[in-house]
């Protein structure tokens, strides 16, 4: 376990590179990771490289214990780059190209920065593979999907229909280009879903299979930079720096070249005030993408803001979510940045330090921080959270639901987190895996919309729930098959008969609101969807009290082989989640963590028989929380009996 920073020394004066350094080993910082920005630096002019102050910052951290991870410098290519290549810039939606001055200005699908982008990898691989302070390499920065349209990423568009669909009647027919008279006689008419006059409304296959394209497009760009990195530097290990809840490219497509995953997790950044769980299910989407433990690359580590600032982390709140990071699978977590930079885009994304190059309050918080893992290094390395719940995730779900939302809170990410915070609040910790995971580690199997149902995916639940799983099934799953093009079976298409329901009607509600009854009597509030359902074998959970289908049947649940299929034919509020997945859970013989507060996460940590309980308080005020009699205390305030107090912001860690 470790702590590390991302440092940019080109910004700073050379003779302030040993005090950083000093600081840094003072704080027990141990990695670093830096350069990914620098390619203007690296190679001044075309083909002229300049490692040296590379080589002399890479020293100076060294001699303080110091390892580094070097990003591949392609997120910003260099002036020169443009102005002899400006076909590299992308092009915008309404066919504008983007010009130079900010980052990411590039296709990804352009010939020339591919090659240019191989030989800054290559020369790098080849210069840094035997330097001992080089540790690893993180990928370009941030990649997003290479959402471009320029006449490049045309012609390969449909170079890659041509290859999916192999001729342009079947294309036809898999679209249903029919429809306002849009058949195919001849593949350069094909076009790339620019925003014309209808805005974006082109036929939902183009639009699934371009952001396929443009997925895959992103995936294959890094591809090329891993082989030249593991033929050239086979000691050194991969990364890439992921977002998180990003959605633009298929993280789990990404993730399957690196060794293991990294994220970027700014818990208070400022677009994001205001929405407590987001790193929560961040982290377990990031662990699922390859089911092991990650890295942090970037922990936020002060204000953030470019034009405008969020508020400060109050102090404890970045201990506090090194500790959630840690509890939630990374090995390290690492601050961004060392010290806010003097000038550019992000003077006021404030780093460790401030302007003045001062240590200060959040240097000491750090250090602290990385005093109190370092005690518990030995207990905890090699440890890793195992959970008996897992939500589905599909990045090709997430984009079906992009193009066609149908009714507000159905987007992808809400629809996990109104699961994902619900069991959260029970004290359960999920994994959160894709479709081809190993399920039969799971008790309990939840599937969010899937929208985009395939034969084979039914068949491999069926399997699951009859030897014994119990799976939780969404509204909206089974509408479409893999073209997106909608289905003729009866919903939820091919999952009907193990969810032993039939969808008679629907009502899309939005933000409207329906009441609904369980069988004992508790009165639920339904929102943003509405299935009708008709019993074929299921019992009925809740009713429609009212509202859309009064009396008529809105979460069923069926037996089927050893286990069961519950059938959520509509979503709600917290509540609504509570008091459904508290029967779910009990179905699934999973116990909650009785008695935890709101805004206090219990996470987990295993190795080899041995747990590890963290106890998080993200919230604002003291809770108390009841903690098992003969837990080990190893951190944080003590329990008084079998109640520990957690103040504002606190953890508490045992060993149980
Ligand atoms: C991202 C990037 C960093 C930096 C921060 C702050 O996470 O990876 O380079 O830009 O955001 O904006
Ligand atoms: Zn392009």
């Amino acid at each position: 376990m470790n702590i590390g920073v991302d440092y940019y020394p080109e910004h700073w004066d050379e003779s302030r590179w040993p005090v950083d350094a000093k600081l840094m080993r003072e704080a027990g910082i141990t990695f670093v990771r830096l350069a990914e920005f620098s390619w203007c630096k690296l190679e001044p002019t075309e083909g002229n490289y300049d490692f040296s102050w590379l080589d002399r910052a890479l020293a100076v951290l060294h001699k303080e214990g110091i390892k580094s991870v070097l990003g591949t410098p392609t997120a910003t290519p260099p002036a020169w780059l443009h102005e002899r290549y400006p076909e590299i810039y992308p092009a915008d939606a309404k066919k504008y190209r983007l010009g130079f001055g900010t980052r990411l200005q590039r296709c990804l699908n352009n010939e020339d920065m591919r090659r240019y982008s191989r030989l800054i990898t290559e020369t790098m691989a080849k210069h840094y593979a035997k330097n001992p302070a080089v540790a690893g390499w993180q990928t370009d920065n941030e990649f997003e999907g290479n959402l471009c349209y320029c006449e490049t990423c045309a012609a390969k568009f449909r170079e890659w229909l041509r290859e999916k669909y192999g001729s342009l009647e079947a294309l036809n027919e898999a679209w249903g280009t029919i429809f306002w008279s849009q058949e195919y006689s001849g593949w350069s008419q094909i076009p790339l879903p620019w925003e014309v006059k209808c805005g974006k409304s082109h036929n939902p296959s183009l639009q699934l299979d371009y952001r396929r394209f443009a997925s895959e497009s992103t995936v294959s760009f890094q591809h090329e930079q891993v082989e030249i990195l593991r033929a050239n530097a086979p000691e050194q290990f991969i990364t890439h720096n992921m977002m998180g809840l990003h959605d633009s490219v298929d993280y789990f497509e990404l993730g399957k070249d690196l060794d293991f995953v990294s994220w970027d997790n700014y818990p208070a950044g400022f677009w994001i005030q205001g929405e407590p769980t987001r790193s929560d299910l961040a982290h377990d989407v990031i662990r699922g993408i390859k089911g092991r433990n990650f890295w942090v690359m970037e922990e936020q580590s002060g204000i953030t803001g470019w034009e405008t600032m969020s508020r400060r982390p109050v102090p404890g709140q970045i201990r506090l979510w090194s500790w959630q990071a840690i509890a939630q699978g990374a090995d390290l977590v690492q601050y961004f940045r060392w010290r806010s930079c003097l000038f550019g885009t992000e003077q006021y994304w404030h780093g460790i330090l401030n302007h003045d190059g001062v240590p200060r309050r959040r240097y000491r918080e750090i250090k602290g921080f990385s005093e109190e893992l370092a005690s518990l290094s030995a207990e905890l390395d090699g440890s890793s959270p195992e959970n008996s719940v897992a939500i589905l995730n599909s990045y090709e779900q997430n984009w079906a639901f992009q193009i066609q939302p149908q009714a507000k809170g159905l987007l992808w990410w809400d629809q996990v987190r109104r699961y994902h915070d619900a069991l959260g609040r029970a004290g359960v910790g999920t994994d959160v895996v894709p479709m081809g995971a190993d399920l039969s580690k799971y008790r309990l199997v939840i599937l969010p919309g899937w929208y985009l149902l395939r034969e084979r995916d039914a068949e491999k639940l069926g399997a699951y729930v009859k030897a014994g799983g119990v799976l939780v099934v969404s509204a909206r799953t089974g509408v479409k098959n893999e073209l997106n093009t909608c289905r003729t079976e009866p919903l939820p298409g091919p999952i009907a008969d193990l969810a032993g329901v039939e969808v008679d009607d629907y009502d899309p509600l939005g933000d409207a609101t329906c009441p609904v009854t369980l069988a004992d009597g508790t009165s639920l509030s339904a929102s943003v969807w509405a299935d009708a359902l008709v019993p074929k074998g299921a019992e009925t959970v809740a009713s429609y009290a009212g509202g859309c289908f009064p009396g008529e049947a809105a979460v069923t649940r069926n037996e089927t082989g050893k286990g069961s299929c519950w059938y959520f034919g509509t979503a709600g509020d917290a509540a609504f989640y509570d008091s459904l997945l508290s029967r779910v859970l009990e179905d699934s013989s999973i116990e909650p963590y009785r008695g935890l507060p709101p805004n206090v996460a219990a996470k987990y940590r295993v190795r080899n028989g041995a747990t590890w309980l963290f106890l998080l308080n993200l919230g604002s005020a003291e809770a108390s929380v009841p903690v098992h009699k003969g837990a080990k205390h190893l951190l944080g305030p003590e329990a008084e009996g079998d109640t520990v107090r957690l103040p504002a912001y606190g953890v508490a860690i045992y060993r149980i």
